[in-house]
């Protein structure tokens, strides 16, 4: 239902960044239903063929440097429009099409809409090179600090890197926190959304209700 409703603001002409995971997925199958006059580009490999699919003309984002609206889902978001993302990995790209996109809105059910984001597991991708070093730079700020599994072996971004999720940090400040992320050498992206989004759809007992900043 979230889905749905964020689709009404797609329109023909418009440049469409594609969101990842399973609500992400539901907002693509319905844009490429409606069979709109659009382009768009993708956060991951997934939701390119995806896209592709269900014949959506998907574009290079690295031949872009705008994009009209990005649709996408989060695991979870506050009051303040601060979301967390990234349990589907796709957090790096994510947040770059989300920069560049004019409007941003999240979909998702009522269980993601929360009072704190701290509830959450904040992803933090990483160039396998600085494993071990990341960790250790990471254990003081959060009580959990674990490498992604996948199959096989460590989970894999779309970008080659690696994943360590983050749990209860000593510190609700996510300013500061993004701020510290991003001067760690070796961390290449976060799943803190803390300025991107314009806008959510959040579906609960049969209602969506739309959010603006
Ligand atoms: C992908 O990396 C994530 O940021 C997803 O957007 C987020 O995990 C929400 O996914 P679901 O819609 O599957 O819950």
């Amino acid at each position: 239902m979230a889905a749905a409703a964020a689709v009404c603001e797609v329109q023909a002409g418009m440049l469409v960044g594609l969101g990842t995971g399973s609500t992400a997925a539901e907002a693509i199958r319905l844009i490429g239903a409606a069979r709109l006059a659009i382009e768009a580009v993708a956060t991951s490999e997934a939701s390119a063929a995806l896209a592709r699919s269900v014949g959506i003309l998907v574009r290079d984002f690295a031949e872009v440097a705008r994009v009209d609206l990005t649709i996408d889902g989060a695991d979870a978001i506050d009051p303040q429009f601060r979301a967390m993302k990234g349990a589907g990995g796709a957090m790096l790209r994510e947040k770059v099409v989300a920069a560049a996109s004019d409007r941003m809105v999240v979909i998702a059910d009522g269980r993601k809409r929360v009072e704190t984001i701290a509830g959450a597991k904040l992803p933090v991708e990483v160039l396998p090179f600085a494993r071990r070093y990341v960790e250790a730079a990471l254990r003081p700020m959060f009580a959990e600090v674990v490498a992604r599994e996948g199959q096989g072996g460590l989970y894999t971004t779309d970008n080659g890197n690696i994943v360590i999720d983050c749990d209860g940090a000593a510190s609700t400040d996510w300013d500061r926190i993004a701020a510290w992320l991003g001067s760690v050498p070796g961390v290449a992206g976060h799943g803190l959304f803390l300025n991107e989004v314009d806008a959510a759809y959040i579906a609960d007992g049969g209602v969506v209700t739309r959010m603006e900043r």
